[in-house]
């Protein structure tokens, strides 16, 4: 007997596949180099997996503790001591998790009851919006200066109410490539003063900062580090995206709600990842040369740019780089997501296109910018990618 399929009404009726799927199958069916989705092509360091090795073969394999393998949040919390100066507790403050996805996720369903708003500021990581409405919560989306790609305090300060629960920043920046200022944050610091707003505060490429500057993490401002989330990812900092291993430091009181999600979400993140890492970080020097190497990557392909008719634009952090096509003739008449297939089919070359990091079009919430998503004509492309690979990429590019 046939029984039909019980009707299911979507939590994310609004969610399809992600263009980074769609971008990497597009590039695959077309024999292009991908340059779209964020993830290192090379490979990690020996010494890594060897430690992860070695975690295994001591019988690390079995559930660790819940909030992480101590060790691990030792070294996380060294590491925020040595980089910051500010000093969380290992067992009621840090927290390692499935991934920065994973906990950002679980911040927000550990802080957002039903009807709760949270501001995002937009372009944004895809998962922000659809994290926030599986929570029960309402997105609230401010651009970001569609040419500057950076915080309007003011506008930021008009999207506040008294329902804000949280705001979700994130520098170094995906997609802008752009990192605050020590200037934005003590904005941020004023604007938020005496009210009962959380931060998340989405740092994964917090190693990935260039030209001599420093990241700001919130970790550096007291008075933001008492309402913050901090989250990072291991899989940025060590070339190993696919372990899914991140982790978040936030005041006790924070970290407590935390867990009691995590607990029952993931309860524990694997373990000889975990024992492999923290024994690794007792070295610094991988995370400390970081930045030198994408630095250099950046030049390469900033300079591989140099020639042709792509704009670039600034690129302070992380591992991306965007360009303005709005000098391509006809080209440019192509929406970003239209030029982004073009690229991939006709010259062989992988992006993504930005309106991709914008909320669903002709919802409530942010005057003007279905208008910003309009005008722009920017792409992004990754450039964690071997040298070879640029190289190759740059010569299809050149042409442009
Ligand atoms: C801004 C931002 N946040 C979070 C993540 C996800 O990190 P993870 O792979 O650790 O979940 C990414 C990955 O691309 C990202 O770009």
């Amino acid at each position: 007997m046939n029984h039909p399929v019980m009707p299911l009404s979507s939590r994310l009726p609004r969610v399809g596949s992600t263009i980074f799927s769609t971008m990497s199958a597009l590039a695959q069916a077309h024999g292009a180099v991908n340059l779209g989705q964020g993830f290192p092509d090379f490979a990690c360091d020996p010494a890594l997996i060897e430690a992860c090795h070695a975690a295994m073969l001591a019988g690390h394999n079995q559930y660790p503790a819940m909030p992480g393998v101590p060790a691990l949040r030792q070294a996380v919390a060294d590491k925020l001591a040595l980089q910051h100066g500010r000093r969380y507790e290992v067992e009621t403050e840090i927290t390692i998790t499935a991934g920065a996805t994973q906990a950002i996720l679980t911040a927000l369903l550990a802080i957002v009851h039903p009807g709760d708003e949270v501001v995002v500021l937009e372009p944004c990581y895809d998962s922000y919006i659809p994290n926030i409405e599986l929570a029960g919560g309402v997105a609230v989306r401010v651009p970001l200066d569609p040419l500057s790609f950076r915080p309007d305090f003011e506008r930021i300060r008009a999207a506040l109410s008294p329902r804000t629960r949280a705001l979700i920043i994130n520098t170094p920046h995906n997609p802008s490539a752009t990192i605050w200022q020590d200037t934005d944050m003590q904005a941020l610091a004023d604007l938020l003063r005496g009210s009962q707003t959380l931060l998340i505060s989405d740092e994964v490429y917090e190693h990935m900062v260039f030209d001599g500057r420093s990241h700001q993490s919130v970790a550096r401002h007291p008075e933001l580090a008492a309402r913050s989330f901090l989250i990072s990812s291991f899989g940025k900092t060590y070339h190993v995206t696919g372990w899914k291993v991140g982790y978040v430091a936030a005041p006790a009181a924070l970290s407590l709600e935390f867990r009691k999600v995590h607990q029952y979400n993931v309860f524990s993140v694997n373990s000889p990842a975990q024992h492999g890492l923290a024994r690794y970080m007792r070295d610094p020097a991988p995370y400390l040369q970081l930045p030198a190497f994408y630095q250099a990557k950046r030049d390469r392909f900033r300079a591989g740019l140099a020639g042709s008719r792509l704009r670039l634009l600034p690129c302070e952090g992380s591992y991306f780089q965007c360009v303005d096509y709005s000098e391509l003739g006809p080209l440019a008449e192509l929406d970003d997501r239209a030029f982004c297939e073009w690229l991939t089919r006709e010259r062989g070359v992988a992006a993504i296109p930005v309106s991709a990091f914008y909320g669903p079009a002709g919802d409530a919430g942010s005057p003007g910018r279905q208008d910003d998503r309009d005008r722009q004509r920017v792409i992004r492309f990754c450039f964690a990618k071997e040298d070879a690979t640029l190289d190759k990429a740059l010569a299809l590019l050149q042409e442009l």
